[in-house]
């Protein structure tokens, strides 16, 4: 038993009860209101380039398609059969005209629609076949190439969701002439971890790499004495954030790839060049953001030095699917894109040294957490409490290195979240 609401967080969320991460019952609530209620991301558009292309995907524990349409539209539905629930499409990603389900064969366009029923030729009675297709996905909508798709008909706008979090993303998403593609497939690999103890460490949590990542990431030597200087996290709308170094407007620091241990002279340079033409196209606050992390609510994650995109799919209170990939600029030169993925292979992805490290203390946390003679026992996220305030740059509220109200901000939406059902129940 979980006991009272009221009890899992203290006013401020200064205070998260161990339970927040192990309890089945929070779990379940989590299905019926984080992951229903909200915008998801489901694909990138530089996935789906023809009409025909599609992806799998989850949102929450639903399998979905995410396909282009003829008419250069995306439509996202679930991925069920309509006549016993299998899954129709069994693959990652590709084109196709067709899916067919394996069990009778009923035939679905990439969006949906059920187009041949091979039993009805010799079996009635006629069935209404714009009733058995797949269940649409009501709302769909994409921002720098990024698709989210969202279970609730009546949800904001996906702008107006992001509010001005769109700032830090841009930044980011918009950094480079050309834009940004996926390379490759997805990498899916399994934590035993609560869903949303990835989200929070990449929403903020620039304070462990020093530590934690002690051994690996301190190879440029004053990399992280610039992390405890510099950084910044910041928090435009409650449940979104983002953290980067803020460079002081008339800083030499040389633009790099902090934390890539693949790091070569040529993607430092061509970050650099990329950082003036930001000034230009973007604005001189953006270019002098050194990225580093970023998410949006509810569980879609950026590691922007090391090119990965990340989205923590929930599967038990103890387990998660975690899905990342790579994203590389489409126009830089072939030496910096091979830098780029190699930075993100041996640092990231499934086999990453500094990948290992993280999916180390998620699963210890989460180990820690499942004590229930600790019940009684809060986490304390109250670091720098009420050190966040207005910045003369930078939209929302903005906090130095280890202020914790990223984590704060992101259970006070959450909590909102998982309560809104007992409203209205
Ligand atoms: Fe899909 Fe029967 S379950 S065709
Ligand atoms: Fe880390």
């Amino acid at each position: 038993d979980t006991g009272s609401p009221a009890q899992w967080l203290n006013h401020d969320c200064s205070e998260v009860s161990r339970e927040v991460f192990t309890s089945e019952a929070i779990y379940r609530r989590e299905q019926q209101t984080v992951f229903r209620n909200n915008w998801l991301y489901v694909a990138h558009e530089s996935q789906l380039k023809n009409p025909g292309d599609f992806v799998a995907a989850y949102m929450g524990e639903v399998p979905v398609i995410v396909a282009r349409d003829r008419d250069g539209s995306i439509a996202v539905s679930v991925n069920s059969c309509p006549h016993r629930g299998l899954r129709v499409c069994r693959t990652d990603q590709g084109n196709t005209a067709r899916f067919i389900c394996p069990y009778h064969t009923w035939a679905f366009k990439p969006t949906g629609e059920l187009v041949g029923i091979p039993q009805a030729r010799k079996m009635g009675p006629e069935i209404d076949r714009s009733r058995y297709r797949l269940k649409a996905v009501p709302r769909v909508e994409s921002i720098f190439g990024l698709i989210f798709a969202s279970f609730d008909a009546q949800v904001e706008p996906l702008a107006d969701y992001l509010g001005d979090h769109r700032f830090y993303m841009e930044a980011f998403f918009d950094r480079f002439p050309g834009g940004l593609e996926v390379i490759g497939p997805v990498h899916k690999w399994n934590i035993k971890c609560n869903w949303k103890l990835p989200v929070e460490n990449m929403l903020g949590d620039i304070g462990h790499a020093a530590y934690l990542h002690g051994t690996l990431v301190d190879v440029n030597g004053e990399a992280n004495q610039e992390i405890e200087n510099l950084a910044v996290t910041a928090v435009a709308r409650p449940g979104h954030a983002a953290a980067f170094r803020y460079l002081p407007e008339d800083s030499t620091l040389q633009q790099r790839a902090v934390h890539n241990p693949q790091s070569t002279p040529e993607l430092a340079e061509y970050l650099t060049e990329v950082e003036r033409t930001v000034a230009e196209r973007l604005s001189p606050v953006q270019a002098r953001m050194k990225g580093m992390a970023l998410g949006v609510y509810p569980n879609l994650s950026l590691l922007w030095g090391q090119h990965t995109l990340r989205v923590s799919h929930p599967r038990a209170p103890g387990l998660i699917e975690y899905w990342s990939w790579l994203i590389s600029p489409i126009e830089a030169p072939a030496s910096v894109k091979k830098a780029i993925r190699a930075g993100y292979t041996v640092g990231f992805g499934p086999s990453g040294i500094i990948e290992q490290e993280d999916s180390y203390a998620w699963s210890e946390q989460y180990i820690g957490s499942s004590i229930d003679y600790l019940n009684d026992t809060p986490y304390y996220y109250g670091m720098g409490v009420g050190e966040e305030g207005a910045h003369p740059d930078l939209p929302g509220q903005v906090g130095r290195t280890y202020n914790e109200h990223y984590a704060r901000s992101f259970y006070q939406r959450w909590r909102e979240d998982v309560l809104a059902q007992e409203m209205e129940a």
